[in-house]
């Protein structure tokens, strides 16, 4: 968004304003704001106009001037409707210099998770990549990833949906839950008698994280945060074991505001990093339970997770002893 249309926005944000006030105040022509005005309006921003001036009656679901209408946080937001990956364009970006800057897709047609994995990013979705460069050394950065997936579930909580986390970053939606809030998620019956489901059972997968950087051994150059959260999506539009918010909800979230939240919760985060600990473990799904984790050097550890540590090591208590788990693949196990 150019700085003449940010600035038109946040003034009729306050109410209407004519042309001239408006042309006044930002020192360009009245014809450069009708131009403005213009775009916005193809944007979907509803703006009337009379003799008075105009008024911004109404702000579009979704895009780059709409996320960053409003937004608390010093990100610029950068929109496609389609792209490969918003993690590669972040990248790009990082090469040439930006910082602060959120890439945000409508559909991605060469989206990656974490492990190499595909990620089906169809339309409806929210795909996003933040590119920082975080004053700290490369050892810290763990703790960034643990932000990102406390900002989403932080959005995702107050949607209505009841989501925690698995270590490090995946933001799961527990079948308990599911069942029990009664909107959504199969309830299985035996014998025509509603069956509790088992609290410790299938949990769906709400959203992932996949963080990138570079940098030297002291000093972090860039780091790309790419969020990938399934909101207005159907089911059958992902692969098993996911779920998306009009799953949980039975209705669609404002995808705008959803993703202010999250961005203004990661910075939050960001510029106050030794709160990012509490926050995730009080968001946790993993503490206190059974998990199996594939080790990034290869190695399996069975045991109970104890608690996490800075800068977002996993300690599993074994048979053997106590594990401290830097990277890995986590899955939680059921009670035998
Ligand atoms: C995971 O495997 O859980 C992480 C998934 C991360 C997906 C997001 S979508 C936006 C960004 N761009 C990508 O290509 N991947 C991340």
């Amino acid at each position: 968004m150019t700085n003449t249309r940010r600035a038109i926005l946040e003034r009729l944000a306050d109410g209407p304003r004519s042309g001239e006030a408006l042309a006044d105040d930002l020192d360009v022509s009245r014809a450069a704001i009708w131009k403005q005005v213009e775009a916005l309006r193809e944007q979907d921003f509803v703006i009337e106009s009379d003799d008075e001036g105009y008024a911004l009656v109404d702000v579009p679901e979704y895009g780059g001037d709409a996320i960053q209408f409003g937004l608390d946080a010093p990100f610029t937001i950068e929109f496609h409707e389609e792209t490969g990956s918003t993690n590669d364009l972040a990248r790009e970006r990082a090469a040439d210099g930006a910082e602060d800057l959120v890439i945000v897709a409508e559909e991605q047609t060469g989206g990656r998770g974490r492990l190499d994995r595909e990620w089906a990013s169809p339309s409806g979705g929210i795909w996003l990549s933040i590119l920082v460069r975080p004053d700290r050394p490369p050892a810290t950065i763990p703790l960034f990833t643990l932000a990102a997936a406390v900002a989403i579930t932080t959005a995702v909580r107050e949607s209505g949906v009841d989501a925690g986390i698995k270590w490090p970053n995946d933001v799961l939606v527990s079948e308990r839950q599911r069942a029990n809030d009664g909107s959504s998620g199969e309830q299985s019956e035996s014998d025509g008698v509603p069956v509790s489901p088992d609290p410790d059972g299938e949990e769906a997968k709400l959203a992932g994280v996949l963080t990138e950087m570079e940098g030297e051994a002291d000093r972090v150059e860039w780091l790309v945060v790419g969020m990938g959260i399934n909101a207005n999506l159907d089911a059958d539009r992902l692969p098993d074991g996911s779920t998306s918010l009009r799953t949980e909800l039975g209705e669609d979230v404002n995808r705008r505001l959803f993703v202010q939240r999250v961005l203004e919760t990661f910075d939050d985060l960001r510029n106050d990093p030794d709160r990012i600990l509490e926050r995730w473990r009080a968001d946790a799904l993993t503490l206190g339970r059974e998990v199996r984790v594939e080790t990034a050097s290869g190695d399996t550890v069975v045991g109970t997770a104890v608690d996490v540590e800075h800068p977002g090591t996993l300690l599993v208590e074994t048979e053997d002893g106590v594990e401290r788990i830097h990277a890995g693949d986590c899955e939680h196990l059921r009670p035998t």
